[in-house]
């Protein structure tokens, strides 16, 4: 079986095409070849690579064909944020394929009523990301309903894995709260720190693709969660990453109009837009119809990508020392 990977040196990419090389899939990676994976691995080498850029390939009326004519099997996107390129793509596959899988996001949630949420609660999406996934996940169900195109979407929440910034416990990317919390330093966390987060492993997300290909039947048609096992609140969270390195964390609450004016105008619209989610989501439906077991919980996933970070910054301190899960 043969899959076309878009966007296949990602973050998600870096995890999910060797797996697939290792499922026995012959792989082509479609990307502009301007990254480099996060992680090296002898199935890169069996890889085949395509340069394509997306945008300007749409631009040009063409991506959907020079996609259909790699004669894929599977296509798995990893690329796609507007309605309108699933719909060029959708057709220009259409009965040419067994199987398609789009990558959304848990932002097609907004506030939920029951946590954690359901694939099956009504999308409110908050913002115009989660909003623009909303549609391409609601057109490409549609299409595998009615016109039975063999449609998955699958919805990571925050991705972690080696190589790259985990969202901390303020909700942003500023990696010196790990370093805060791991030298025992003064916290400042957005109101009463209870709004949560919801990490994944990429690894993890890599094995909900690989699965969601093995249980084809159950698949297609359908959306999927796919994060940890449980989401985190911010205090719990820093608690556990100051435990990492033999200290209580020491913890400050400010409300948010507040707290916004202590940290950059980048950091606080990062950390609004995770405490606004406040994401908290269901792997129930993933774990009965196409089997994903995460091998990560979120603090698991987490500690692996800080460990990595600060290894070799001895005045973080020794991760090693007093580590808790
Ligand atoms: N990051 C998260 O926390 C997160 C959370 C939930 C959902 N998601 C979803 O996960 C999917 C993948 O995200 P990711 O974080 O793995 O992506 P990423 O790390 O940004 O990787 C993007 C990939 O697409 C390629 N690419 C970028 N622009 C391109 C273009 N114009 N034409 C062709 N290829 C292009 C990149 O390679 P080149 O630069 O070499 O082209 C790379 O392989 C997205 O749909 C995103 O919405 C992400």
């Amino acid at each position: 079986m043969r899959a076309a990977i878009l966007g296949g040196t990602g973050h998600i990419g870096s995890y999910l095409t060797p797996r697939l090389v290792e499922a026995g899939l012959s792989v082509v990676n479609v990307s502009r070849s301007q990254r480099q994976p996060y992680r090296p691995h002898p199935a890169w080498r069996e890889v085949q690579q395509v340069a394509l850029d997306r945008a300007a390939e749409e631009k040009s009326g063409t991506f959907g064909e020079k996609i259909a004519q790699l004669e894929p099997d599977v296509v798995i996107d990893l690329t796609c944020y507007l309605l309108e390129s699933a719909q060029l793509l959708v057709e220009a596959l259409r009965g040419r394929i067994s199987h398609f899988l789009h990558c959304g996001t848990i932002w097609v949630h907004g506030l939920a009523i029951e946590t954690p949420a359901k694939e099956e609660q009504p999308r409110e999406p908050l913002e115009e990301y989660g909003c623009r996934k909303a549609a391409i996940e609601a057109y490409l169900l549609q299409e595998a309903r009615r016109n039975r195109f063999p449609a998955t979407i699958l919805h990571p929440g925050h991705l972690v894995g080696v190589g790259w910034t985990p969202i901390n416990p303020v909700g942003n990317f500023n990696p010196t709260v790990f370093s805060d919390l791991a030298r025992g330093e003064e916290v400042m966390l957005p109101n009463l720190g209870r709004e949560c987060l919801h990490h994944v492993h990429a690894d993890d997300v890599a094995q909900a693709f690989v699965a969601s290909l093995a249980h084809w039947s159950s698949a297609v048609g359908e959306s999927f969660h796919v994060v940890s096992p449980a989401a985190l609140t911010l205090c719990g969270y820093a608690r556990a990453v100051a435990r990492w390195f033999g200290h209580e964390a020491r913890l400050k609450f400010l409300p948010w109009e507040q707290w916004k004016e202590t940290v950059s105008e980048k950091d606080a619209q990062i950390t609004w837009g995770h405490i606004a989610h406040s994401s908290n989501c269901s792997i129930q439906k993933a774990q009965r119809l196409i089997r994903y077991q995460p091998r990560y919980t979120s603090l698991e996933a987490i500690r692996e990508s800080v460990y990595d970070q600060l290894a070799g910054q001895c005045t973080m301190g020794n991760p090693g020392t007093g580590a808790r899960k």
